[in-house]
């Protein structure tokens, strides 16, 4: 097991550089997963390797497939959408919510017989959200009170699902990709209406792999599979949720300027970039590219002073993954910001308002919580201690404050971070930052 540790980060002039983050890790978890229901080797590379892609990729192998990383690149030999061998044993999906939800509709599609588990994080997450939609498919799952452990069993594949057209409650891209993966063995064309644009990675990874799948709006239409998945070559873009602690990182320190390379720059997920601006800090996305369906540039920004904003309705969907960090922007923006429409924080790895208010509160901020958001008042954030609370995104956002909080930020835990961005102290550090990892005893 790798070492707990706390973290500090400090700043002693302007961050100015350009770096090159990991694989994004939603488009990770999607291609290590569908390379395996694809048929033939699959080759991806800039693979995110962290806590939540090995548990995809321990689940992965219990399930029979082979595959193999040389640094971060990602080989799959694919077994087809119902080639997964029985597993001995409940999968272990660890902390990620990713896995067990897109699992879960492959292993419908593929009707084998499984239960999905994860850490004690993992079973407080609400899977009621995807069992409810799979049971009308005619998938035989169930979960323990409406959480993991799931129980699915086994299904004759000679027996099709029941395609059905179904209003998500909440958009969420787990709970789509997971109902898209099960309509691939349904009995006709499935339709997905969703209340948001949760991102779409999985509509555009699938369709470039020979799946039948569109999209108007909110909504999405997945036929049935009529040939095989193709195997995927691709190179993963960076991921836009990590390059917003640096992006971040820049916009609290005056004079910064920083570039973040290669970095997916998908509409469903530039909130933050359209949020920071209206702040005030000057991002550019330059060299706009597609790869493999994927929009991506680099993004680059050069710290302003920061102004309070309010954030709502779709925006809220676009920067789902983002609110610890820009929560922490906010503390150093000049004015109250205030968040509405976001009571699915409530629903992340922690409750993501109650405890993001909680351990900025620690630091001295001056805040109000609400149930679908909060207001933060800027300028109150003194510094002192906190803690990650097991959630990865609020360790880094919570040290971040470090850089500008008038004393230092200590947070404690920290290493939960490896979970989505491992190398997230030498990437500041690369920066310009200072960080300074104690080892808990
Ligand atoms: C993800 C979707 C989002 C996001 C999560 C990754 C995905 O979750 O918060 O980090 O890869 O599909 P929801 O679908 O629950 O909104």
């Amino acid at each position: 097991m790798q070492p707990a540790f706390d973290l500090s980060l400090a700043s002693s002039g302007p961050l100015a550089g350009s770096c090159l983050l990991s694989g994004d890790k939603s488009l990770s978890h999607r291609a290590a997963l569908f390379a395996a229901l694809a048929e033939g080797e699959s080759v991806i590379d800039r693979f995110l390797v962290s806590g939540v892609t090995h548990a995809m990729l321990g689940a992965l192998a219990a399930l029979g497939v082979a595959w193999r990383l040389d640094g971060a690149r990602l080989t799959v030999q694919g077994r087809g959408l119902r080639g997964f061998v029985t597993p001995a044993a409940p999968l272990d999906c660890g902390n990620s919510a990713t896995t067990i939800r897109l699992l879960a509709g492959a292993l419908a599609a593929a009707g084998t017989p499984c239960t999905l588990d994860g850490s004690a994080g993992l079973r407080r997450r609400p899977m009621g959200r995807v069992t409810e939609p799979l049971l009308r498919m005619g998938v035989p799952v169930g979960t323990t009170d409406g959480c993991a452990p799931l129980t699915l069993s086994g299904r004759a594949v000679s027996c099709p699902l029941t395609a059905i057209d179904y209003t998500l409650p909440v958009a969420s891209a787990q709970v789509k990709s997971c109902l898209i993966l099960a309509a691939l063995a349904a009995d006709g064309v499935t339709t997905l209406r969703e209340p948001g644009p949760s991102r779409d990675h999985t509509e555009r990874m699938l369709a470039a792999m020979g799946a039948s799948i569109r999209s108007a709006g909110n909504t999405v239409a997945v036929s049935p599979l009529a040939r095989p998945l193709a195997p995927l070559r691709m190179t993963l873009p960076g991921d836009i949720s990590s390059a917003a602690f640096l992006l971040v990182a820049a916009a609290l320190v005056p004079g910064s300027e920083v570039t973040v390379r290669d970095v997916g720059v998908n509409p469903t997920r530039t909130g933050i970039l359209d949020v920071l601006s209206a702040m005030g800090a000057r991002v550019t996305v330059e060299n706009p590219r597609v790869i493999a369906g994927e929009p991506v540039g680099d993004i680059r920004l050069a710290a302003a002073p920061l102004q309070a904003v309010r954030v709502a309705g779709d925006t809220v969907v676009r920067m789902i993954d983002e609110f610890p960090v820009f929560a922490v922007a906010a503390c150093f923006a000049s004015g109250v910001t205030e968040v509405c429409d976001a009571e699915e924080l409530r629903y992340k790895e922690t409750d993501r308002i109650s405890v993001l208010c909680g351990e900025l509160k620690a630091l001295g901020v001056r805040l109000t919580e609400r149930r679908d958001g909060f207001t933060i008042e800027g300028g109150t954030l003194a510094g002192g201690e906190a803690d990650a609370r097991g959630d990865h995104r609020l360790a880094m956002s919570l040290a971040l404050a470090g850089l500008a909080a008038p004393s230092p930020v200590t947070v404690h835990h920290a290493e939960i971070l490896r979970e989505s961005f491992p190398d997230f102290v030498e990437q500041l550090t690369r920066l310009g930052a200072t960080g300074t990892v104690k080892e808990r005893s």
